[in-house]
């Protein structure tokens, strides 16, 4: 089976705007307008399709590791570095995992000025043309907020890109850049048109379910949401992996647990939205707070719900925290609207949640873990069924991690801390 990429690249991409705005400021739709500018710039130079494809995506990407820095760093698990260099290299290596094709530089140097005062003390001509289109789109964004503008502003606004002529951006950047930022183009880039002009950018694409582009997708995605939150950096990868290994455990085909493996990877994707001062808030939360995390299954839903060939994913994505009795959310589903997978995957989340170490709570062994799932399998919640297939199959990690299932060890770039 085969699912529309793009739209799973596209949709993940509102996520990252969400997170850029938080973290930096930025603009709503930051990414996007990003990815619009260098096709523009991009075709301005007669960049063939495949090329710009790539640019675009990186650009959507630019920041992909953003919070990873920023929350490794809090953390204590990486350096500071006031010139924001380790995002640009880690951003570079997450995203060579993913596309194929020469990158090489693109996101790396997306903060080089012309006049090499970038992080990596690059120079005009020294950085690939890409990376010099990103940094402008990107810095110009910050800048003026494009959705912004007004059109009669338009000049003053080129003589500005102008000033940075040979300081901050390159002279054949500036130069693509004041030829292509027309009327026009301002008005594609206004919040009602974005999504619209970035289907131009990076046009449809069907891809099988099976294709490694998905796995390797899969596992970008779940790395960024974990470090959202420091409390949760192996959370997703470890439902991924779990939900994978129980594929095996029933014996499906690669079909269907390719699904599921991308379903868990994604299930938390909302979470991406919602504001790490309350996901990692120490004390106990206000009802109004617990109400702004929950919302994190319905967002899920709302980014996966119109990607063609999802579907059923979505479904099981965003069942995760419903019950059994109707008790649950987003939508309050009951027994009769939960499938096997749903309930499979909101028993591997608790699972998850209980036996990890949180900052309110200790690692927990395999036994105690169980022990809680078969209270809420006896109380009506989960399935029992597969909470007693839980206890068998898990029971050889006792509540420790589920490595890397062996055919995606190939697709899995560590990270170096
Ligand atoms: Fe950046
Ligand atoms: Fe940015
Ligand atoms: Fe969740
Ligand atoms: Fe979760």
């Amino acid at each position: 089976m085969t699912i529309r990429f793009d739209k799973l690249i596209k949709n993940t991409g509102i996520a990252l705007d969400i997170i850029e705005k938080e973290l930096l400021g930025a603009a709503t739709h930051h990414g996007k307008r990003v990815a619009v500018l260098v096709d523009a710039m991009g075709r301005f130079f007669g960049l063939d399709d495949g090329t710009r494809k790539n640019l675009s995506i990186c650009a959507l990407f630019h920041d992909n590791a953003l919070s990873e820095y920023i929350l490794s760093e809090r953390a204590g698990l990486a350096p500071h570095d006031p010139s924001m260099k380790l995002h640009c290299e880690l951003g570079q290596k997450n995203l060579e995992a993913l596309l194929p094709g020469n990158i090489s530089g693109y996101v790396l140097y997306h903060h080089e000025w012309a006049n090499g005062q970038g992080p990596f003390g690059k120079r005009e001509g020294e950085c690939p043309l890409a990376a010099e289109l990103i940094c402008l789109a990107d810095a110009t964004d910050v800048r003026h907020r494009y959705n912004c503008i007004d059109p009669d502003k338009l000049p003053q606004l080129i003589d500005r890109i102008k000033n940075d002529r040979g300081i901050h951006f390159t002279n054949r950047a500036v130069e693509a850049a004041c030829t292509v930022i027309n009327e026009e183009l301002l008005h594609s880039l206004s919040d009602d048109c974005i999504r619209e002009a970035l289907d131009r950018a990076i046009p449809p694409e069907e891809v099988d379910i099976q294709n490694t582009m998905i796995i390797k997708f899969a596992l970008l995605v779940s790395r960024i949401i974990d470090y959202k939150s420091a409390f949760t950096r192996r959370h997703t990868a470890q439902i991924a992996n779990k939900a994978w290994y129980m594929g095996n455990w029933y014996k499906w085909n690669d079909d269907r647990k390719a699904q599921f493996f991308l379903a868990a990877s994604l299930h938390d994707l909302g979470k991406l939205a919602i504001p790490t001062e309350i996901l990692e808030k120490p004390g106990a939360l206000t009802p109004g707070e617990f109400l702004i995390i929950k919302d994190h299954v319905r967002i899920t839903w709302e980014l996966l719900k119109d990607i063609e060939g999802m579907e059923t994913i979505c479904d099981w994505a965003s069942n995760h925290h419903e019950k059994l009795d109707g008790s649950g959310y987003h939508a309050g589903k009951g027994a009769d609207k939960l499938d096997f997978n749903s309930r499979l995957l909101a028993c591997i989340d608790i699972y998850q949640a209980v036996s990890e170490e949180r900052p309110y709570h200790p690692g927990r062994t395999h036994r105690d873990t169980m022990g809680i799932l078969f209270d809420m399998a006896g109380r009506g919640f989960i399935d029992g069924g597969i909470v007693n297939d839980l206890n068998m199959a898990l029971q050889p990690f006792n509540g420790g991690d589920v490595p890397l299932p062996k055919i995606l060890d190939l697709f899995n770039t560590p990270v170096g801390y």
